[in-house]
C-alpha cells in the first residue's frame, strides 16, 4: 500500500514584513537580503493568529482538495516548534477545532525538517494498513521566536501553515523517506523559548537574551549545504533513479543559494524548482508544505509526476521524501 497525496492546503497571515521595512529597523539594506538569501518580504502572524489558527485553515483547504471529511481521517500530525502551548498539542487543538475527536493527534518537534518527519510517521501507519488517511500539517510562526534586533535572525524567518492528506493508494505515493539528525550540532540553531507569549514570569523573551531564537548562519549553511548533497543522492540511489529523473524539487526554503546547490547535485533546472522564498521567507515547518501547495495549485505539480521533497533545520535535523504524486 502507498500514502498517496490526495489533498493540500496553505494559509500564509496577511502582515507583510518587507525588506525595506526591515531596513528600518536594524544595519541591513534590501540588496543584501535579497543577494544572500533571495528573500524581498514574509507574512507575520497577527497577535490573533497562531499555529493552531493558520493549521486549521491550511487543513480545511486540503480537506476540501481531497474531497474528505475531517470526520474521515485516521490521525493528525502536526509539525511545529512553536505552539502556543507545550501541551495540550497543536494537534490535539486542531483536531478538536476541526470537530473531531478519538483518533490519534500529535505534535513532532524537528525545526524546519518537521515536516519530512511527520511526513514519514504517516507513510507508516498507511503503508502497514493502520490508517486510511492522516492529515499532515507543518506550521510555525518563528518569526516571533527572532529578537526583533537580531538582523542575522529576522531579515530570514515568516510565518505561516501548509497542510497535506495522506490516503491510502493501491498504485502509488510516497516510494520512500529518509531521515537524519545530528544534536552535536546544537549550538549552531536553536531556541530556548517553545514560544515567547508562554513565559513562565509573563515576560516576552528579551529579558533573557538566551531565549530568542540564536543561528550562526554561515557555519549552518555549511553543513546544510553538505548534508542536503549527500540527502538527495542517497534518496535517488535508494529509488535507483538518475540524475534527470525527477519533474519537481520542492526544497525547504531557507535560502535561495542553498537550493542552487541541492539542484546543481541533481542536475535540475532551477525552473524544475519550487521557489516560494522570495515572498514567503523562511517558515520553518511549514515552508515545503506551502510551496508544494502553491506549485499544485497553479498547475505546475500533475497527477503522476516524479517529486522530491526535501528539509534542513535546527536539531540539525533533515530528511527527504520521494513521492508520485
Ligand atoms: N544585513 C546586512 N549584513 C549582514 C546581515 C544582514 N542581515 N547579516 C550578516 N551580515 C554581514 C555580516 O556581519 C558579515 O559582515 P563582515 O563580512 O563584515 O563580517 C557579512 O554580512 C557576511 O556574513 P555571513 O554570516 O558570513 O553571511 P552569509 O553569506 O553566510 O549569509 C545567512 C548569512 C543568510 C544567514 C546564511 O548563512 C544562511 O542562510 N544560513 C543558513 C540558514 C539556514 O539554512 N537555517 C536552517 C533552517 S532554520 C531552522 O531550522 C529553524
Amino acid at each position: 500500500m502507498f500514502a498517496r497525496i490526495s489533498g493540500t492546503g496553505h494559509y500564509l497571515p496577511n502582515a507583510r514584513l518587507t525588506n525595506q521595512d526591515l531596513e528600518q529597523r536594524v544595519d541591513t539594506s534590501d540588496a543584501w537580503i535579497r543577494e544572500r538569501t533571495g528573500i524581498r518580504e514574509r507574512r507575520i502572524a497577527g497577535a490573533d493568529e497562531t499555529v493552531v489558527t493558520m493549521s486549521k485553515i491550511a487543513a480545511q483547504q486540503a480537506l476540501q482538495a481531497a474531497q474528505l471529511d475531517a470526520a474521515d481521517l485516521d490521525m493528525i500530525i502536526v509539525a511545529t516548534t512553536s505552539a502556543e502551548r507545550a501541551f495540550p498539542s497543536a494537534a490535539c487543538e486542531l483536531q478538536h477545532a476541526l470537530g473531531v475527536t478519538e483518533i490519534p493527534a500529535f505534535d513532532v518537534g524537528a525545526a524546519c525538517a518537521g515536516f519530512m518527519f511527520a511526513t514519514s510517521i504517516a507513510d507508516q501507519y498507511i503503508r502497514n494498513g493502520q490508517a486510511r488517511h492522516i492529515l499532515v500539517v507543518g506550521a510555525d510562526v518563528l518569526a516571533r521566536l527572532c529578537n526583533p534586533n537580531d538582523r542575522n535572525t529576522i531579515v530570514l524567518f515568516g510565518d505561516g501553515a501548509g497542510a497535506m492528506v495522506l490516503s491510502a493508494n493501491e498504485t502509488c505515493g510516497i516510494h520512500s523517506t529518509h531521515l537524519h539528525s545530528a544534536g552535536e550540532f546544537a549550538d549552531l540553531l536553536g531556541s530556548g523559548h517553545a514560544n515567547p507569549r508562554s513565559d513562565a514570569s509573563g515576560q516576552v523573551p528579551g529579558a533573557n537574551e538566551e531565549a530568542w531564537l540564536y543561528m550562526k548562519g554561515s557555519e549552518v549553511f555549511k553543513v546544510a549545504v553538505k548534508k542536503l548533497s549527500q540527502l538527495v543522492t542517497e534518496t535517488l540511489a535508494h529509488n535507483q533513479l538518475e540524475q534527470g529523473q525527477l519533474d519537481w524539487l520542492i526544497p525547504h526554503q531557507a535560502n535561495r543559494r542553498i537550493i542552487e546547490a541541492t539542484a546543481k547535485k541533481l542536475s535540475m533546472p532551477m525552473e524544475r524548482v519550487v521557489m516560494t522564498l522570495e515572498y514567503t521567507g523562511n517558515t520553518s515547518a511549514a515552508s515545503v508544505p506551502i510551496a508544494l501547495d502553491v506549485a499544485i495549485r497553479d498547475g505546475r505539480i500533475q497527477r503522476g509526476q516524479r517529486l522530491l521533497l526535501e528539509a534542513f533545520g535546527g536539531g540539525f535535523a533533515w530528511g527527504s521524501a520521494l513521492v508520485t504524486y
